[in-house]
């Protein structure tokens, strides 16, 4: 045999003959053997994987609970019950399910701060945060519509304030309530929409949105925490010199990683699955009853700083709109950044003072709304969430300016690493 590259279709056997009709070394090659990677991530590079992960969590758990889950409001309630008392293995599958769902969000926020922190929205990034944002819209819309489908009592009360957030909407909000409902109220019509959207249409979109990002990110190469672009020094071979392959340098990484994450993932499920009614909420255990409303209506946690919004503004000239108008544009707002973010440089090691603690004061706003979200309401905390929400809108609307006059420190040529 000559020296010529004939490829993968040179290869014998069983791997041979696939890749002679379907490029599937070609793919492994480009998305993973040969996939060059900075060699300067750090903890915060794990979320998106651990992500992955995570959703494939709830796409097994999920299938397994629909085995044994009745779509309709009489037995909905029963059902579940069923699967955590008597089906095999049922109250694992759910308890992975429900903390999945907790997972997600905790792994995705952290996943979006590392891009806060690092820059990786901006060019040529920006099409890969735009796809990230559509994921975590349908995120929320999954696990609001997930949540009903126990029929229990929060499930019940927290869909019925939701959707009639859509009532404030003026001409319109009526009847896009109701459409939203199919009935004048949440009914046994609405959760078997619910369950149609929460099984198939949204996860198919979930899983779509997914591989555009992931293709997105392999066209134009992960980001790194220097925020320094590693495709602009090559090697004689053609590589990154600050790149590592994919594997098996960062699947090894990301295996230890994703062992820690599923010991404390394991232990919230076997040890602490309601975690305190923050991941399980209490009145959840009671089946949805329209006479009589929780003591507290508060979504899960991961939607409370968005509540805690919509709670602070006063309805004004009549209307309520006011708290859904900067509920919906707390999150509009992420998916400007690539283009508010006015820095010359990427990363917060490199951006100033104003930068460093514009970032810390939004983060504290994050916790701190989310904290006055799932506390019902008093004086103190409708001071707080006023000033927090102001500060969160603050890190956004100022950054144009306070980017741009931030004293910057020079950026090195090639990423910074020490070997351990
Ligand atoms: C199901 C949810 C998601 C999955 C499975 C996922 C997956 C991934 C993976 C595997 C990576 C590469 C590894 C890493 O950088 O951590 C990545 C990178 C990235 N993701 Fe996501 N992601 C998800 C949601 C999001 C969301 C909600 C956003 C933001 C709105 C986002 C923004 C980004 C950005 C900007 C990068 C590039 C990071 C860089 O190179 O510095 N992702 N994602």
């Amino acid at each position: 045999m000559g020296t010529e590259n004939y490829g993968a279709t040179q290869a014998t056997g069983l791997w041979g003959w696939i890749n002679a009709r379907f490029p599937l070394d070609k793919m492994l090659k480009e998305h993973v053997t040969e996939y060059y990677a900075p060699k300067n991530f750090n903890f915060w590079y794990l979320f998106g994987v651990l992500s992955l992960v995570v959703l494939v969590i709830q796409l097994v758990t999920g299938i397994f609970l629909t085995m044994n889950y009745k779509p309709s409001a009489a037995e909905a309630f029963a059902s579940v019950e069923y699967i955590m008392r008597d089906v095999e293995w049922g109250w694992l599958i759910r308890y992975l399910h429900s903390t999945g769902a907790s997972a997600f969000f905790i792994v995705v926020y952290l996943h979006m701060f590392r891009a806060l922190m690092y820059g990786s929205y901006r060019s040529p990034r920006e099409l890969l945060w735009i796809f990230g944002m559509l994921i975590y819209l349908c995120l929320m819309a999954e696990a609001f519509m997930g949540y009903l489908l126990p029929w229990g009592n929060m499930s019940y009360w927290g869909a019925q304030v939701i959707v009639s957030l859509f009532g404030t909407i003026p001409v319109i909000g009526d009847s896009l309530a109701e459409w939203i409902k199919g009935d004048y109220f949440i009914s046994d019509i609405t959760l078997n929409r619910f369950f149609a959207l929460h099984v198939i249409a949204i996860p198919l979109i979930l899983v779509f949105l997914v591989v555009a990002h992931i293709l997105a990110l392999h066209e134009v190469g992960s980001s790194n925490p220097d925020g320094v672009e590693i495709k602009k020094t090559k090697g004689p071979d053609g590589h990154p010199v600050d790149g590592i392959r994919f594997h098996p340098y960062m699947t090894v990484k990301d295996t230890f990683g994703l062992g820690m994450f599923l010991i404390v993932f394991c232990g919230i499920v076997f040890f602490a699955p309601t975690f305190g009614g923050l991941f399980l909420e209490g009145p959840n255990f009671d089946q949805a009853n329209a006479m009589q409303t929780p003591p507290h209506i508060a979504p899960v946690w991961y939607f409370t700083p968005f509540y805690a919004m919509l709670r602070a503004v006063p309805s004004f000239l009549g209307t309520q709109v006011w708290g859904v108008i900067v509920m919906f544009g707390a999150i509009a707002l992420l998916v400007f950044l690539p283009w508010l973010d006015r820095s010359p440089v990427n990363s917060i090691r490199y951006k100033g003072m104003i930068s460093k603690v514009a970032l810390a004061l939004f983060a504290v706003s994050f916790v701190v709304l989310a904290y006055c979200g799932m506390t019902p309401p008093s004086p103190t905390l409708l001071v707080l969430s006023r000033t927090f929400t102001a500060v969160y809108f603050a890190f956004f609307l100022l950054m144009p300016w306070y980017s741009r006059i931030d004293k910057t420190k020079p950026v090195p040529e090639r990423v910074t690493y020490h070997a351990h």
